[in-house]
């Protein structure tokens, strides 16, 4: 956003935008109601909570509210399908929502007043009348031009040249195909102060950079069904603000990266870069890479340290996490930051929003332990998939095509845990394409074998989660056999993404000082970071050097032995961390018999 002529050059922080918000809006008869998880708690069809009437969606259907029919609240919330454009002036993974809502109470007049009044009046947020616009919805999908909004803006003393009537794509509003939607009036500031060469027909809508989005009031009235846009029993607003957004125009910045949401972050990344921040700043890929480093790092510690919180994995949130580290990681690169400063930065963050959002304090060692994994793990791969790729971009080169095979994608994705989106990006940087198609084949054949190999170890299926209990069952295993004695033998174990059962013979049930011994020592090895190896030997080989597990005809003459630093030795067809540090902490949740001679272990890692 470039602001030109900057109207308000306000100083307000976060901290002071939101009380001022939240205030406003208590004093008119709204509950304030905490920000609801940015991973969504009863909605499995989307990933984050990308808006603030997200977590309200069953009370804009008609449910009572416990605490109302009028609320405002500060949502936290994460949009990741446009993570590509994360680099230019406004667009953000994370950002946090304003929101006011009516569940059938106040409707257009009492909104648009309320929005007005908090946005223009000086004991507010003081921004000049005239740096504002806004349009109203032109009408469609059944629904008539909406008259009544116009008419309020109108008395409002908001000129007609300021007023644009759009339609269904501009000023409709749903979460998707299904579900509560409505109208809207969207407010914009002028960040110019003049038409572009448009003239009398800039308006908001105009694609000139004058006009920017603040705020949205949406009036929810309907519901979409089956293609049908149907009434709801109640109307409802519902209305979101961009925090950074306005921000950035009350304090008469250029972009949200300027404001103080983001600066004390860009400055201690910048302090740790090999660039100057002017010669950044004269460098558009750099310039662009530094926004990337920002941004994704506020959205993996809002991700990791949100109550519920999740790890980078392969599948789900976890795996938007993953792609938010490693693109981060890999953006290091280019500014000369090494990776260990960024992680480092967390605490940045955390001190910059542990005020509005303490559960990021609360959850400051988890949010330090993922992102070091998960960096020390991309290290390794970074450096083995980047020479690959080169080579075949080498090969490409030469044999005059212009596209990588599917098959070299889903090995850099399969061995090097490059997300694929990461691989289009890099190969598009020296004018390739990959071929989408052969790629997706290779994934659904490989998720077909892996089903087959995690029945195989006891595994319920191959996730990060199921992995790591897999290697924590291989210390257990050893840990037991060093406290119990010898005698000790795995006789089953199953895992799944929550929990591991592991059974063992054992004549008696284990002391407590047992069950805390045990634990004590996997996690003493956890803690040591040690390596975790496999080699291919034959059964003969694996029996004399001391391997344990299960010699049955089960396994080929040629098998695979997993060794773990060198205090576990097993039989075993993984597939395994690669350090034990990938563990994290070891919990017995329970010793317990399972039949005779054999003991049952239940354990959690977290
Ligand atoms: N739900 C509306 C939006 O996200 C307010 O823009």
């Amino acid at each position: 956003m470039d602001t030109g002529l900057v109207a308000g050059q306000m100083h307000i922080d976060g901290d002071e935008l939101r009380s001022k918000y939240l205030k406003f809006f208590a004093e008119r008869g709204h509950a304030v109601i905490p920000s609801a998880s940015v991973i969504p708690e009863n909605d499995p069809s989307v990933l984050f909570t990308t808006a603030g009437m997200h977590p309200l969606v069953p009370y804009l259907m008609g449910k009572a509210h416990p605490a109302g029919a009028r609320l405002v609240d500060v949502q936290k919330c994460v949009r990741t399908n446009d993570i590509e454009e994360v680099g230019d002036s406004t667009h953000l993974t994370f950002f946090e929502m304003l929101g006011n809502w009516s569940l059938g109470d106040y409707f257009k007049e009492e909104s648009i007043t309320w929005s007005w009044e908090f946005l223009t009046s000086a004991e507010w947020l003081g921004i000049p009348k005239e740096r504002i616009a806004v349009s109203c919805f032109a009408g469609g999908l059944g629904v008539e031009r909406d008259e009544v909004s116009y008419q309020v803006w109108r008395k409002l003393g908001v000129p007609d040249e300021r007023i644009a009537f759009l339609g269904i794509d501009d000023n409709w509003w749903a979460t998707g195909d299904e579900g509560p939607c409505g109208p809207d009036t969207e407010i914009f500031y002028d960040t110019v102060g003049q038409p572009c060469k448009n003239g009398p027909a800039c308006k908001p809508g105009c694609d000139c950079k004058r006009w920017v989005e603040i705020w949205n009031n949406v009036f929810m009235a309907y519901s979409r069904q089956a293609g049908q846009v149907l009434d709801l029993p109640k109307r409802n607003v519902d209305t979101g603000m961009g925090l950074e957004r306005t921000l950035a125009v009350l304090s008469g910045v250029e972009t949200v990266y300027e404001t103080s949401s983001f600066r004390p972050i860009v400055e201690a990344l910048i302090a740790k870069s090999k660039y100057t921040e002017a010669e950044i700043r004269a460098t558009p890929d750099l310039l662009r890479a530094l926004r990337v480093v920002s941004d994704h790092l506020r959205t993996s510690v809002f991700i990791i340290g949100d109550e519920r919180g999740t790890a980078p994995s392969n599948q789900g949130a976890g795996y938007v996490l993953r792609r938010l580290i490693r693109r981060a990681i890999r953006f290091c690169d280019t500014l000369g930051i090494p990776a260990e400063a960024w992680v480092a930065t967390h605490q940045v963050v955390i001190g910059l929003f542990a005020n509005a959002y303490p559960e990021l304090r609360q959850n400051a060692e988890r949010i330090a332990h993922e992102l070091g994994v998960e960096h020390a793990r991309f290290d390794q791969a970074l450096k083995t998939g980047i020479r690959l790729l080169s080579k075949d971009i080498e090969d490409l080169k030469a044999a005059g095509s212009a596209v990588l095979s599917g098959e070299s994608a889903f090995k850099l994705y399969d061995t090097y845990g490059f997300p694929i989106e990461f691989t289009v990006e890099l190969v598009a940087e020296q004018g390739f394409s990959v071929d989408m198609e052969g790629y997706e084949r290779r994934f659904a054949e490989h998720r077909e074998a892996s089903k087959t190999e995690a029945a195989k170890s006891g595994l319920a299926d191959l996730s990060d989660e199921s992995v790591r209990y897999h290697t924590a069952t291989h210390l257990l295993h050893a840990a037991l056999r060093n406290i119990l004695g010898p005698h000790v033998f795995q006789k089953g174990s199953n895992i799944t993404q929550e929990r591991m059962r592991f059974d063992f013979s054992h004549p008696a049930p284990m002391s407590k000082e047992e069950v805390a011994a045990v634990e004590a020592w996997v996690q003493k090895a956890i803690d040591a970071k040690l390596p975790v190896t496999s080699e291919s030997m034959s059964l003969n080989e694996a029996q004399n050097s001391g391997a344990i597990g299960l010699f049955s005809d089960k396994y080929d003459s040629q098998v695979s032995v997993y060794k773990i630093g060198d205090l576990s030795m097993e039989l075993c067809g993984g597939p395994h961390v690669a350090n034990t540090m990938e563990i994290g902490k070891f919990k017995i949740a329970k010793e317990q018999s399972s039949s005779a001679g054999v003991r049952r272990i239940r354990a959690v890692i977290s």
